[in-house]
């Protein structure tokens, strides 16, 4: 079985929770796009794993990794990453395939999203500042675009980085003064990123073809969410690649119709870092609440996550064009103790009830969110095993939710570790 796990709200959903989970009976998990903009977590007892760009399943010695061709690599936060899951005795040797295609996030990638943000002020994006957008930016380009193939042939490269540098500098000190970076720089930076990173790097669509010729069972793990998808979510303020689950064929040249299992995740609330619309979004005491309760600070930047209410509308958009056959529901225990909770079922435009989420953020805008009360619960539910287990409130939380957005929900999250997740 094939399956794919892709975020349904706004980002950290518990993505790498529930890749974690599955990843026990699967033989590889794949990254299809995003970068180190991307932090998923994965508890073991009292261990915790903050993955930015290995895949969720690196964390289980006998899973293999592939970090597929739609994802921009800063080979930087990578090495790090190998090494420090090598500190805690997790090896990636003949367990990581890199594509010789993925694009290659430098220095510079990062300087100019940090140089763009600041000047944009008030009407910035949030981006995290990885070098995403300038990284995706080149490789639509083309002309200053680097690859991971390119760090096979140094000599080429120092030459490429001349061009792209000459290019940037003069880019960097018109539109913002800044310093001009150096090329030696960089280009040494790339020597070390080839020593160490060659060894993974191969064609990935061949490998996952023959793995899956093979009968091999795969495991696609989204990065960002749904709502953060540049051609399907709330343009400008997402991230520049289909983060929703229609870039995985485009990301690994695996076809959809490969896959057996779209899983979405969601959290029982929602949250979203960075700047843009929001519409249930809670801006109070209550917001605050599951911001400490739930400990809402970004994985990637440490930045305070926005907290609101359940949104149907949107979780249905992202089912729809995620062909979504069912949930995960995570962090149903950060809920509790609140007295009433509130559930949106649909939105109020110019008027007029809507059902069907507008990506379009004009639009977005004026949309009212429409809400159903629900009752809390006060138990605590993080030891809970089975659906029965949680209280009766919980459970109507649970059942309504499935019938708002028409999917089952298969997954329950109690609590951060491995061992808190009730399936259903
Ligand atoms: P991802 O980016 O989708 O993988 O999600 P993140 O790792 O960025 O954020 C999810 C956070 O919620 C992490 O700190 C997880 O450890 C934590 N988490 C996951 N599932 C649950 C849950 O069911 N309950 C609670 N309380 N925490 C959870
Ligand atoms: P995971 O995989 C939450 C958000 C940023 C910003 C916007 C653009 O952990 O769910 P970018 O750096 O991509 O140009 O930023 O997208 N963003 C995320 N928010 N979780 C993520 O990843 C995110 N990756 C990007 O906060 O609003
Ligand atoms: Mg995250």
């Amino acid at each position: 079985m094939n399956i794919c796990v892709v975020g349904l709200q706004w980002g950290d959903e518990g993505k790498g929770k529930v890749v974690d989970i599955l990843a026990e009976n699967c033989d590889i998990v794949v990254r299809y796009g995003g970068g180190s903009n991307a932090g998923h977590t994965v508890v073991i007892g009292d261990e915790r794993f903050a993955l930015h760009l290995l895949p969720s399943g690196s964390v289980r010695q006998n899973v293999v990794c592939v970090i597929a061709n739609a994802v921009v690599v800063d080979p930087a936060v990578l090495i790090g990453e190998i090494d420090g899951l090598a500190q805690r005795g997790i090896t990636l040797t003949n367990r990581l395939f890199i594509s010789e295609n993925a694009h290659v996030v430098l220095d510079y990638h990062k300087r100019e999203d940090q140089l763009r943000e600041e000047s944009l002020g008030k009407h910035k994006i949030g981006t995290t500042n990885r070098g995403i957008g300038p990284c995706y930016a080149d490789k639509v380009g083309r002309s200053y675009a680097v690859r991971m193939s390119d760090l096979r042939n140094l000599p080429e490269l120092s030459t490429k980085l001349q061009n792209i540098l000459a290019y940037k500098n003069k880019l960097f000190a018109a539109l913002y003064g800044a310093e001009p970076m150096s090329v030696v720089t960089v280009m040494e930076s790339c020597r070390q990123y080839a020593a160490r990173l060659a060894p993974f790097v191969t064609d990935t669509t061949e490998w996952l073809h023959t793995a899956l010729g093979q009968g091999k069972s795969v495991l696609f793990e989204g990065a960002q969410g749904s709502l953060l998808d540049l051609d399907h979510g709330t343009f400008p303020y997402v991230t520049s690649s289909n983060s929703s689950s229609l870039g995985v064929p485009a990301g690994c040249g695996v076809p959809a119709r490969r896959i057996d299992k779209y899983l979405g995740v969601a959290k029982a609330y929602t949250t979203r870092v960075g700047a843009g619309p929001f519409p249930t979004e809670l801006d109070n005491e209550i917001g605050q609440y599951i911001r400490e309760k739930g400990h809402e600070y970004g994985t990637t930047t440490g930045r305070p996550r926005r907290c609101g209410w359940f949104d149907a509308v949107a979780a249905t958009y992202s089912i729809r064009i995620g062909s979504i056959d069912a949930l995960a529901l995570l962090h149903l225990d950060t809920l509790g103790g609140l007295k009433e909770l509130f559930v949106c079922s649909a939105y109020e435009i110019d008027g007029e009830k809507k059902m069907f989420f507008p990506a379009n953020i004009d639009r977005l805008a004026k949309a009212r969110p429409l809400y159903e009360r629900l009752d809390g619960w006060e138990e605590d539910i993080g030891q809970a095993q089975t659906f029965r287990d949680l209280p009766k409130n919980a459970r109507a939380y649970v059942r309504r939710i499935e019938e708002l957005i028409g999917k089952p929900i298969e997954m329950i999250g109690v609590g951060p570790k491995r061992s808190q997740t009730i399936m259903k």
